[in-house]
């Protein structure tokens, strides 16, 4: 058996975490869902079930983790035998999110690539350069889309896994995410400043409350699970790698605060940009957005190849250091459950899932490759991509949220977990009151609302 990784500060681990949550889903989905659905109204409602919702959902994961300080399965059979199945769940959520964010991660890397060359290649057609090149709706073999750029991205997120949790991760997200944050804030300064900005930061600041109805509410729930890296247990296992010295209620704020930092500055420095293009933000879907209409925009503003590197850079580093804790779940799981090596573990996994995720990249235009979906609407058969978000973001996800707020608010109990959450002590819980209600009421009937939701139940 190898000896269990920790992070060596409680900086990295912060940072490391900050790294999960931060990804696609921050910078393309928050951004155009802030837009649609009431602007300041949204970012307000968004905000109170972050730090209420989120931050409870958060910590009970990380509590779980450094209580047992093992991968998800272990810690949730260390609290009981019966509950190891949701680790199971867990690392089955895991691996269909990183076969298909391994190969969007690999788009962004084509992108970065593009720009870095003077972007030039995009600008002669924005749509096609997307469409064709990367999905082959042409008819022609995306070779560079579904295999060359997606395994690089892959072997990427593999080798840092492999190098382990400080020496890999917890280094490679000391570097990433304070230069992410750089090169948001600049474009973000631009973003404000851009001649007729003003159109698009008065759409974002205006609060619209009329917009907001019981389904923007789920959409706000459900995308702040998602943003938050919730529900799959990689929350639990980078909560394993943490020393029991640390004060966990400080990092969640911290980590929760730093994810919906960089949701804001994403919003408000595309939509301006956006709008300044005239481009229809809410048209052609999170992918069609960031790909397609940015790549626009960009072409259309002053200095726009160094600002579209700079972006597609800065999401292929959100996007990177989220592959990797999805990764970091699986890999935990396989190394201490199973007894195989880091190495080994890390670089089999990665290869099955690339492999599945050529069938998400060619089910969006280049094969008819079909899934089937169960709703309130009957039976349908989405492309192959869309059901594997589907299962994920609608059915498993949550799922995995619910049952770990239910096994720690109802069988574990809310003192055992206080008294980990405290660090037996360490640090008063003061907010040990609100987080009983949280876990044990608040979250668990939200997330079956935001389920329900999602299957057009309600
Ligand atoms: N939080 C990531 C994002 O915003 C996506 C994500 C969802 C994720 N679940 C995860 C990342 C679990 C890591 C682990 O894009």
């Amino acid at each position: 058996m190898e000896k269990r990784g920790q992070w060596a500060t409680n900086i990295g681990f912060i940072l490391a975490a900050a790294g999960s949550a931060v990804g696609l889903g921050n910078i393309w989905k928050f951004p155009r869902m802030a837009y649609g659905n009431g602007g300041s109204a949204f970012i307000l409602i968004y905000f109170l079930i972050v730090f209420l919702i989120g931050a409870t959902v958060m910590i009970t994961e990380f509590t779980v983790g450094r209580n047992a300080q093992k991968n998800a399965v272990g810690a949730l059979r260390t609290i009981d035998k019966k509950w190891t199945f949701i680790g199971g769940m867990g690392i089955l959520t895991g691996f269909i999110i990183l076969s298909y964010y391994s190969h969007v991660g690999g788009w962004v890397l084509k992108y970065c690539v593009a720009y870095l060359t003077g972007g030039s290649k995009v600008y002669a057609d924005p749509v096609n350069f997307f469409l064709e090149d990367i999905l082959g709706a042409g008819g022609v073999f995306p070779i560079e889309g579904a295999i060359i750029y997606p395994f690089i991205f892959i072997a990427i997120t593999a080798f840092v896994v492999i190098k382990g949790v400080s020496n890999g991760i917890e280094k490679l997200n000391k570097v990433l995410m304070p230069t992410l944050f750089i090169l948001l804030i600049l474009l973000f300064i631009r973003g404000i400043t851009i001649e007729g900005a003003s159109e698009g930061l008065k759409y974002l600041l205006y609060p619209d409350f009329s917009k907001v109805d019981a389904n923007v509410i789920l959409a706000a729930l459900g995308q702040a699970f998602f943003s938050l890296s919730l529900g799959m247990g990689v929350m639990c296992t980078y909560g394993s790698y943490l020393n029991k010295e640390e004060n966990l209620v400080k990092n969640t704020f911290m980590i929760c605060g730093l994810d919906t930092a960089v949701a804001l500055l994403a919003g408000f420095a595309m939509i301006p940009i956006a709008f300044a293009a005239g481009i229809a933000i809410t048209e052609g879907g999170n992918a069609g957005f960031a790909f397609i209409s940015l790549a626009s925009a960009f072409q259309a503003m002053p200095f726009g190849t160094a600002f579209g590197a700079l972006f597609y850079i800065l999401l292929l580093f959100a996007a990177i250091t989220s592959a990797i804790s999805i990764l970091e779940g699986t890999v935990a799981y396989v190394t201490e459950e199973l007894n195989i090596s880091r190495t080994i573990a890390a670089a089999g996994l990665s290869v099955i899932m690339f492999g599945i995720g050529i069938l998400y990249t060619l089910s969006q235009a280049y094969a008819n490759l079909k899934g089937i979906w169960l709703d309130a609407n009957g039976v349908s058969y989405p492309v192959l991509g869309d059901f594997m978000e589907f299962m994920t973001d609608k059915l498993l996800m949550p799922l995995g949220a619910l049952l770990f707020c239910i096994l720690v608010g109802w069988v574990w109990g809310v003192d055992k977990a206080a008294d980990e959450i405290s660090s037996h002590g360490r640090y008063p819980f003061k907010l040990k009151g609100i987080y009983t209600i949280m876990v044990k009421f608040v979250a668990p009937i939200a997330i079956i609302l935001i389920m329900l939701g999602g299957f057009g139940i309600i």
